[in-house]
């Protein structure tokens, strides 16, 4: 038996409901593309959850449902409210996450009828969860959710109180679609690694959150924003990043284990970028981007990837920086419920082997003797 190291190349489940084929992401068959450009993240929901496009009335179905379960259990916000006020975002959503569980009397129930409602309760709440944390801590009373908008509208009026602008709207809107679903990557597959023992789809998104957060996987999109917080503006970009690239560290935001000709979200991303920075009348974070992204790509090769815009794309609509990651898991609750409820539609435990590069043939010393 021999590892490959980070299982890279590693075909480990059949799916349908995203693709990486010859560089090109496809949600269900459709180009990223068509939909960053076209589609709703509540449209996307849909698709990711049921394999086709909603037609109106079961798109108006979605958003009701989605809206009715919206709130959080009092006793959500009660927990929220003890943790102490500088924890980690990412580390609050997974408590709170987790404790949904608790409060859902079909949290257990394995049929699909009550998955299907259950990921909806996830996706409707997560976003409520990450307003009200961004609220509490500030010592403020958490917002309760809107009837009847979008979730990236939701997500800013309980975030600040205020109906968010249109362009806000929008420009979220198309970060969550782009952000929905990425085949096997590591928080999808944490997921479906919980709940192919069988165990609840509460612990499954618990998982997937706890992986999102690392600064390889989900966390990267914080660690740009500290990066170009850090480097100030663009007169510091070449030394800063020169540096790090003489000492082998890592830059945020670049590089993929999938794609190796450029992220194809990233693009997107960056016209973002811009177009906010252009109507914010703050490009400083856009150059800066821009001349690191020449710098990384001609020297080291490396393309940005769906992490590294989308830093200045929150930052140019006032999001706190540490709510990007959050921001991220609002998005992929809809793969990760996706891949979770495909698990259970074909199950058989995920069970891999580990190459053994301990000793062997040890002799057991009475603990008096050693
Ligand atoms: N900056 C500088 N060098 C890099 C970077 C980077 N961002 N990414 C990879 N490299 C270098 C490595 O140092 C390594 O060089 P070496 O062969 O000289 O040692 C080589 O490229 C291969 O890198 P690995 O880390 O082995 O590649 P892997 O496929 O394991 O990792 C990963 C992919 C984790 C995304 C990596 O590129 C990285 O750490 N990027 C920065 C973090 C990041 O942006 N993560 C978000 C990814 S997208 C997402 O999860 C949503």
């Amino acid at each position: 038996m021999t590892a490959t190291k980070g299982l890279e190349g590693i075909v480990a489940t059949t799916s349908s409901v995203s693709s990486i084929i010859d560089g090109v992401l496809t949600y269900r068959g459709y180009n990223i593309d068509d939909l960053a450009e076209n589609a709703t993240f509540e449209e996307v929901v849909y698709l990711l959850w049921y394999g086709k496009l909603p037609n109106r009335s079961e798109l108006d179905r979605l958003l009701k449902d989605l809206s009715e379960n919206a709130a959080i259990p009092a006793e959500i916000i009660d927990q929220i409210k003890l943790y102490p006020k500088n924890v980690n975002s990412m580390a609050a959503l997974r408590s709170a996450v987790s404790s949904l569980a608790l409060y859902d009397e079909e949290a257990n129930d394995m049929s699909k009828e009550a998955n299907l409602r259950k990921a909806i309760k996830l996706q409707a709440q997560i976003p409520t969860i990450i307003a009200a944390f961004a609220r509490i801590r500030e010592g403020k009373e958490p917002i309760a959710p809107k009837a009847g908008v979008s979730i990236a509208e939701n997500f800013l009026y309980m975030l600040t109180g205020k109906n968010p602008e249109k362009i806000a709207v929008e420009a979220l809107d198309k970060a969550l679609v782009l952000h929905a679903d990425h085949e096997l990557n590591a928080s999808t597959f944490a997921a479906r690694v919980t709940v192919a023992t069988l165990s609840d789809i509460y612990s499954g998104v618990t998982s997937a959150i706890g992986a999102l957060k690392g600064p390889l996987h989900g966390g990267a999109n914080e660690a740009v924003m500290a990066m170009l917080e850090e480097i100030g503006t663009v007169d510091n970009v070449a030394n800063y990043i020169n540096e790090k690239l003489a000492n082998k560290e890592k830059v945020m935001g670049f590089g993929h284990r999938v794609y190796k000709n450029g992220d194809p979200r990233a693009k997107h991303l960056q016209k973002m970028s811009q177009e906010l920075g252009k109507i914010t009348g703050n490009l400083n974070w856009y150059n800066m981007s821009i001349q690191i992204e020449e710098l990384v790509t001609g020297q080291k090769g490396l393309k940005p990837n769906v992490d590294f815009y989308s830093a200045s794309v929150y930052t140019s609509l006032e999001i706190p920086r540490d709510l990007f990651t959050p921001i991220f898991a609002i998005s992929r609750t809809s793969g990760w419920t996706a891949h979770i409820l495909e698990q259970y539609d074909n199950n058989r435990l995920i069970r891999p082997r580990a190459e053994y590069t301990g000793p062997l043939h040890q002799v057991f010393v009475p603990i008096e003797k050693r």
